[in-house]
C-alpha cells in the first residue's frame, strides 16, 4: 500500500520522460495514445510550435503523476486559452492531489497571460470530473471517442469499399495514397486543402494556422504517419480530400488523425470513400480496431462513422474555467 500522506514531488519533465508518462497513461486506458514514441513527438511539437510546460513526479522508477500545460502562440487579438492535462496514478488518486496538479498547470498558464484554462477529460473518469467541477470548471463542449471493430465489420467494410470505388470512378475522382502521387505540387495542395477543411471542425479553442513548413514538419515528421497511409482524393488535377491514420510505433491502436474535404466537393461521398480505403488498409495491415475522436456537433463525420459501425467508447468533456 502506498503511503497516502506523502506530497507529490513534481520536477520539470524532459522528452526522455515520455516512456514513464506513456506508461501512466496506459494504466488509465491502454488504448489512449499510450505509445511513448508518439507522445515524445507530440511534446516535441508542442515545444516547437506552441508554448508548453511539463512536470512529473517519479517514485521507484515509475511516474506517479504528470501535469502538462500548453497554449498557442497567441496573436494580439486572440482569446487566450490554455490547456491543462493532469494524470495521477490510480492507487494514489486523491482529490486534493489531483487539484494540486490542475493548480500547477493553471499557475503556469496565468504567468503566461492565459485567461481561460481548458481541461478535456473522459466522462467515465468520474473522480477527475467531480474534482474539476468542485474547482469551478464547467462543460463547454463534448467530443465522442469511438471505435470501429475491424474484425466484426470486415466483410461489410470491404463490400462498401467496392461500392465507394465504383461511385468515385463514376464521378471521375481518383483516390490513392500520397506515396503514389507524382504531382510536384502535391504537398502544397494538400496543405491548402487541409487548412481550408480544418477551419470547419467545430471548436471553441482556436488554433493558429501553421505555415507550410510548420505544417510539413507537424504532419509528415510524425513517426505514426506514413505517406502510404495518407489517402488523398484528386479531381481535375487538384487534391480535394484526405483521410489519414496515425499508427502506433511501439504499442496501442491506430487512430484516424484527420479526414477533410474542400468545401466545394462536400456531400458527394468523397470523405466516405477515403475513410473506407483507410479502414481496408488497416484491416490488411492486421489491425483489429481503430479509434477516432470527433466533436459531438459535427454531423457529417458522425454520419459517416455511424454508417461504418463505429461505437462510442466514451464521451470526452471539454471543461473551461476563467483564470481572471
Ligand atoms: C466531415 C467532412 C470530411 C465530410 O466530407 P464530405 O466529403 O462532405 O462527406 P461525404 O459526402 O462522404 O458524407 C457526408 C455525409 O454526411 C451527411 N451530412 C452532411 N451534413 C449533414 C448534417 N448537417 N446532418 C446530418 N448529415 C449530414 C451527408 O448527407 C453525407 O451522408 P449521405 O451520403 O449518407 O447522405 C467535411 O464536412 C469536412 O471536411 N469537414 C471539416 C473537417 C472535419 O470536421 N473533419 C472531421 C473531423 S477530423
Amino acid at each position: 500500500m502506498p503511503d497516502m500522506a506523502f506530497r507529490l514531488q513534481l520536477r520539470p519533465s524532459t522528452l526522455d520522460d515520455a516512456d514513464l508518462v506513456a506508461a501512466l497513461q496506459a494504466q488509465r486506458d491502454p488504448d489512449d495514445l499510450s505509445d511513448p514514441v508518439l507522445l515524445r513527438y507530440w511534446w516535441q511539437m508542442a515545444n516547437e510550435l506552441q508554448r508548453s510546460m511539463r512536470q512529473v513526479a517519479v517514485q521507484d522508477g515509475e511516474a506517479l503523476a504528470y501535469v502538462g500545460a500548453q497554449h498557442e502562440l497567441w496573436a494580439p487579438d486572440d482569446r487566450r486559452f490554455g490547456v491543462v492535462r493532469a494524470l495521477l496514478r490510480k492507487d494514489v488518486w486523491d482529490r486534493t492531489r489531483y487539484s494540486e496538479l490542475i493548480s500547477a498547470g493553471e499557475h503556469w498558464l496565468r504567468d503566461e497571460g492565459a485567461t481561460t484554462s481548458v481541461v478535456r477529460v473522459r466522462e467515465d473518469f468520474a473522480k477527475d470530473l467531480d474534482a474539476l467541477h468542485r474547482i469551478g470548471y464547467r462543460e463547454d463542449r463534448r467530443m465522442r471517442m469511438s471505435e470501429l471493430d475491424l474484425l466484426a465489420k470486415r466483410e461489410e467494410i470491404l463490400r462498401t469499399l467496392d461500392e465507394c470505388r465504383s461511385e468515385m470512378r463514376r464521378q471521375g475522382v481518383d483516390i490513392h495514397p500520397l506515396s503514389q502521387d507524382t504531382d510536384p505540387d502535391r504537398y502544397q495542395q494538400l496543405y491548402e486543402m487541409v487548412i481550408e477543411s480544418e477551419m470547419d471542425i467545430p471548436r471553441t479553442v482556436p488554433w493558429r494556422v501553421l505555415s507550410f513548413p510548420e505544417w510539413q514538419r507537424f504532419w509528415l515528421g510524425n513517426p505514426g504517419i506514413r505517406e502510404d497511409h495518407f489517402w488523398i482524393a484528386c479531381e481535375g488535377g487538384r487534391i480535394v480530400g484526405t483521410s489519414v491514420l496515425d499508427c502506433p510505433v511501439t504499442r496501442g491502436i491506430p487512430w484516424t488523425a484527420f479526414t477533410g474535404t474542400l468545401r466545394s466537393v462536400r456531400g458527394r461521398g468523397i470523405a466516405r470513400a477515403l475513410k473506407y480505403e483507410s479502414m481496408a488498409q488497416a484491416i490488411e495491415a492486421g489491425y483489429t480496431r481503430v479509434r477516432t475522436n470527433n466533436d459531438a456537433d459535427n454531423p457529417p463525420i458522425l454520419r459517416i462513422n455511424n454508417q461504418m459501425g463505429y461505437r462510442l467508447v466514451a464521451p470526452i468533456i471539454e471543461l473551461h474555467r476563467s483564470l481572471d
